[in-house]
Formats: C-alpha cells, sequence, structure tokens
C-alpha cells in the first residue's frame, strides 16, 4: 500500500477545496445546515453510510471494512462562530458575522480527507470507522447532544481520535501528549444585590456596585492564596451589567464568569471556595449575593497508554521529529466529553507559518491557517484509523 501521505498529497488539491468551500460558507452552533449537507453529499460520493443520529445538523457516517473487527471513531467539529472576517482571500465569508475563525472548516476539510484515504484503502480495513462530524462545538453542546443519542453505540465505538488546528505549531508538525492538554470548563452567575439611590448620597443606598467590584477582586485571591501555585485555575468574568445613568447607584449588577481547572479535586471545591469569599464580601458591603456555579466540560485528558501507542502510528506520518508537546491550554474542548466514554487521544495539528502571514490566534477576525497542514491532518486521522484496526482487529 502506498504511504498514506503520498496518498493524501495527491488528493490535497480537492481537501484544500472543500476547506475554502466550508470556510466561504460558515455557520454557526446547530445552524450547520448547508455544512451538513455538504458533508452528506462528499461521504455519499465515497459509498460511505449515512447514520441518522437524530439530529437536525451534524452528520455521523459509517465505513465498513472488507473485513470483521473493531469501530473506531474519528471526530471533527463543524460550527463557526459570530465574527465578521476581516481577511481579504478569495474564499473569505460570504456570511456577514460569521466567520470560521476557529478552524472548524480545517477539522471538517481534514476528517473528509481522511474518509476518502479511507474508503479506497478499504480493502485494508480490519473493522469499521465511524465518522463524527459534530455540531456546536462552541457553545459546548454538540458531543453531549451526539453522545445522549447514542453516537458511540450502533456499532459501538472502541476508540476516538481528534485533532485541534494549532497556529502556534508548524504546518507538518502535530502535539501528541499524554495527560491533562486542556481545561475543565464551568461558568458561573453572580447576582449582587443592594438598594439604589442618588450617586451622591451613597450613605443611604447598599451600593451594588462597590460590592461587585470587592467580590471580583477578591476572588482572585483564590487563585493567589487559596490554592497551590503550581495548580492551574483561572477565574474570570466576562459579563457585569449594572444601572444605567452616571449618578444613580442601583440596585443590583449581574456578572457572568468562567473557571478553568485541570485537577478534579480543585474543581469539585471550586463552587463552595467562590461562595464562601462572594458571601462573606457581600455581606461585609451590605449586600446579598446569589450564586450559581455550572459544570460545563470536563478536561481533555489523554490516556498514557493509548499516546504511547499513537507515536508508532503517527511516526509514519510526521516522523519522530515533527512529533511535537506543548504547554496545556485552559481552553475548553467538548472532545473531553467523547473522552469520558471510550479511551480516547486529541492532537494539536500544525498549521502554523509566519512567512505565509499565518500568525493570529483563533477566534480572531484574521484568523488562517498554511493549507499545506491539511494533508498532514487528514493522514494523521486516517493512519489511526488505518492501524487501530489493524493492531485490534
Ligand atoms: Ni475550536
Amino acid at each position: 500500500m502506498k504511504p498514506l501521505l503520498a496518498q493524501a498529497t495527491d488528493i490535497q488539491d480537492e481537501v484544500i477545496d472543500a476547506r475554502r468551500r466550508l470556510h466561504r460558507d460558515p455557520e454557526v452552533s446547530f445552524k450547520e445546515y448547508r455544512t451538513s449537507q455538504f458533508i452528506k453529499d462528499i461521504l455519499g460520493g465515497l459509498g460511505i453510510e449515512i447514520i441518522d443520529w437524530g439530529g437536525e445538523t451534524g452528520v455521523v457516517g459509517l465505513l465498513r471494512g472488507d473485513r470483521p473487527g473493531p469501530v473506531v471513531a474519528l471526530r471533527a467539529d463543524i460550527d463557526a462562530l459570530p465574527i465578521q472576517e476581516e481577511n481579504e482571500c478569495s474564499y473569505v465569508s460570504q456570511n456577514k458575522g460569521v466567520m470560521h475563525a476557529c478552524g472548524h472548516d480545517v477539522h471538517t476539510a481534514c476528517l473528509l480527507g481522511a474518509a476518502r484515504l479511507l474508503a479506497e484503502n478499504r480493502e485494508n480495513l480490519k473493522g469499521a470507522v465511524k465518522f463524527i462530524f459534530q455540531p456546536a462545538e462552541e457553545v459546548n453542546a454538540g458531543a453531549k447532544a451526539m453522545i445522549a443519542a447514542g453516537v458511540l453505540e450502533n456499532p459501538p465505538v472502541s476508540a476516538i481520535f481528534g485533532l485541534h488546528n494549532n497556529p502556534n505549531i508548524p504546518s507538518g508538525q502535530i502535539c501528541l501528549q499524554a495527560g491533562g492538554l486542556m481545561a475543565a470548563v464551568d461558568t458561573t452567575f453572580l447576582t449582587i444585590k443592594g438598594s439604589g439611590g442618588h450617586g451622591a448620597i451613597p450613605h443611604r443606598t447598599r451600593d451594588p456596585i462597590t460590592a461587585a467590584a470587592a467580590v471580583i477582586q477578591g476572588l482572585q485571591n483564590i487563585v493567589s492564596r487559596h490554592v497551590d501555585p503550581l495548580e492551574p485555575l483561572v477565574i474570570s468574568f466576562g459579563s457585569i451589567h449594572g444601572g444605567d445613568a452616571n449618578n444613580v447607584i442601583p440596585e443590583k449588577v449581574e456578572l457572568k464568569g468562567t473557571v478553568r481547572t485541570f485537577s478534579p479535586a480543585l474543581r469539585s471545591q471550586m463552587p463552595e471556595q467562590m461562595r464562601s469569599v462572594i458571601d462573606g464580601i457581600a455581606s461585609a458591603m451590605r449586600t446579598t449575593a446569589d450564586f450559581v456555579y455550572r459544570q460545563d466540560l470536563p478536561p481533555v485528558v489523554n490516556p498514557p497508554d493509548l499516546v504511547a501507542w499513537c507515536r508508532t502510528s503517527l511516526e509514519k506520518v510526521f516522523g519522530s521529529g515533527g512529533i511535537v508537546t506543548t504547554a496545556p491550554v485552559m481552553g475548553g474542548e467538548d472532545f473531553a466529553c467523547f473522552q469520558e466514554k471510550v479511551p480516547g487521544v486529541f492532537l494539536f495539528l500544525g498549521v502554523g507559518n509566519p512567512a505565509k502571514g499565518i500568525v493570529h490566534q483563533w477566534h480572531h477576525p484574521q484568523f488562517n491557517i498554511d493549507e499545506d497542514g491539511l494533508r498532514f491532518g487528514a493522514t494523521a486521522l486516517a493512519q489511526l484509523a488505518v492501524d487501530y484496526l489493524d493492531q485490534h482487529g
């Protein structure tokens, strides 16, 4: 069999074209209708069975090899972001205010490329490959919806692999590492209530604005004073609303925030630690606090045994020098939900290339990728599937 990377290089124009078509027509979470149809058309053309998973968007395909064996899943997320693109390329987003600024077009194109490689090599597959094109990653909801609908069953999946593009890693390289890679994601909702009044007569009010400011500052003491400095933790507030006029103290302030952790023990302590600081400060400032802590996503954690296995497979594509490690990131990924159910490894695919102007981070209006990375991404996924089935079949 011709090496998969060589096969991927032969079809790289097609993979780039798919990526550009997707990039031109981005759709936000759970609205990926045209994207899903595009995926179905390509999978159908490859003779891959489409499984109706029950959702309006997102696609599940099943490719049965010529020989019996287990089922390995490959996952890509397909949704875009509500961002106005500021690139000037020929394939710039045609949808106002919507952009593939996280590169999920890249993941989708890589998985479509892998689907073609695997379909063309089905006589070598000892089992089946399930292609999971997942909607709504950006709102932490797509993986949960698909798992609840049973996409890991019928037939049951033995292992799952997925990747995210990374502009900080050169194209032609991939990050493979064991342990925690991306953080757990939780959301906080806080309302501080006092009583309003004239801004010039503060002593006749119970001011929720100053209380909110003190609470925000106080909560950072959990990060710097209450928790082991070697333990990753982020507490951020991204939304704060209270009052309308410059000289009126309002009755309440509403805040929304995010908490990121890796340690399950620390994560489980966070609601009580935060509540205790919030209640103490709010009460000292004659206000009351209503606090809700919602756990959204577990951390992305790659099991060491499966990572060690992946290395041998990925060396065929990237060579030993092309497999790198990186610092874990406090961003989250709902691929973690799949990893809770079946053994799975999440990779960072290199798409960086400063010489080509590929320097912007995810969610930037000028985010872009080095398209030379696409053939490597498609090959990595296909190689893992072929080898997994070969050795576990
Ligand atoms: Ni993303």
